[in-house]
């Protein structure tokens, strides 16, 4: 198939050279042109060009002011698929209408890289995209008809992962301030109830503050303000939202989610 690829930061890049592997005729557009090239992709200089005449238009961009933006000068071809996979939140998933996938997805870099994201799928048109879902995603999770529904999902699953990292960030900091050694805390929970591979993931770069980004901070920090916006009277993302946002004001931003911990670090004597 043609495929449009709008956005090829962390997770777009991955996606784009999946299915350019599997041999679908990719191409690629990126605000920042270098990232779009190598991955077996024809580069294009504008949306509109990547778009045109591509039977599916994949956005994969920050956030939905974003995706309006880019889509704003695009038109698709007669009997196109658009597949917004990026976390837009519920708001802009319904601002961006009601005519196309809504498919953001669960995973990081690495199930990026290796084809095996979770696709969390709705509204028309996802049935025609199983040849470009199987080289991308490991599980689709078909949520029905209605545009709005794959955010809805995604909202809660971010809101138990940033609940974790967050969390860890604290237990960590805690332990430090304790001298409890952290890597004992994580020996202490592993293979129990408790455990979970996120601790790991997540605590080694805490514990070595260094951070290279799989889902960056400041993007962890719009989805907990999506939460927050779709549920205001729950306190926990509002607060995550707010330590994400101090951590990203100094200067983290770039860095992984797991950076959120330099807004509860101190030097420890
Ligand atoms: N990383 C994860 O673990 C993960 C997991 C699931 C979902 N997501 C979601 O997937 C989406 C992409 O995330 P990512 O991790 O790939 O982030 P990323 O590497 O930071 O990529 C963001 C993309 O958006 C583009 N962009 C940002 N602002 C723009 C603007 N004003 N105009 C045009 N393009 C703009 C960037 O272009 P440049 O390259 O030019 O900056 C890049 O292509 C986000 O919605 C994120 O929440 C991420």
């Amino acid at each position: 198939m043609r495929i449009a690829v709008l956005g090829t930061g962390i997770m777009g890049a991955p996606m784009a050279r999946n299915l350019a592997a599997a041999g679908h005729e990719v191409r690629a557009w990126n605000r920042t042109a270098s990232k779009a090239e190598g991955l077996g992709a024809t580069v294009c200089a504008e949306p509109s060009d990547a778009a045109d005449g591509a039977e599916v238009v994949i956005t994969m961009l920050a956030d939905g002011p974003t995706v309006a933006s880019v889509m704003d000068g695009v038109t698709l071809s007669d009997g196109a698929v658009w597949w917004q996979a990026s976390t837009v939140g519920v708001e802009w998933a319904a601002k961006l209408g009601d005519a196309y996938v809504d498919g953001p997805v669960m995973g990081t870099r690495k199930p990026a890289e290796d084809g095996k994201l979770t696709v969390l799928a709705s509204g028309p048109g996802r049935e025609r995209l199983g040849d470009v879902f199987a080289p991308v995603a490991g599980k689709v999770v078909d949520l029905g008809d209605a545009v709005g529904a794959g955010q809805r999902m995604k909202l809660v699953g971010n809101s138990w992962v940033l609940s974790l990292v967050e969390g860890l960030a604290e237990t960590i900091a805690l332990a430090e301030r304790l001298d409890v050694d952290p890597r004992d805390f994580l020996k202490m929970i592993e293979g129990g109830l408790m455990d979970t591979p996120y601790a790991r993931l997540k605590g080694e770069p805490m514990i070595a503050r260094e951070f290279p980004p799989s889902f960056p901070l400041a993007l962890a920090a719009k989805d907990a303000g999506l939460i927050a916006e779709a549920a205001p009277d729950l306190p926990l993302p509002k607060l995550i939202r707010d330590q994400m946002l101090r951590a990203t004001d100094a200067g983290h931003g770039e860095e992984d989610v797991a950076a959120t911990f330099m807004a509860v670090w101190r030097e420890h004597s």
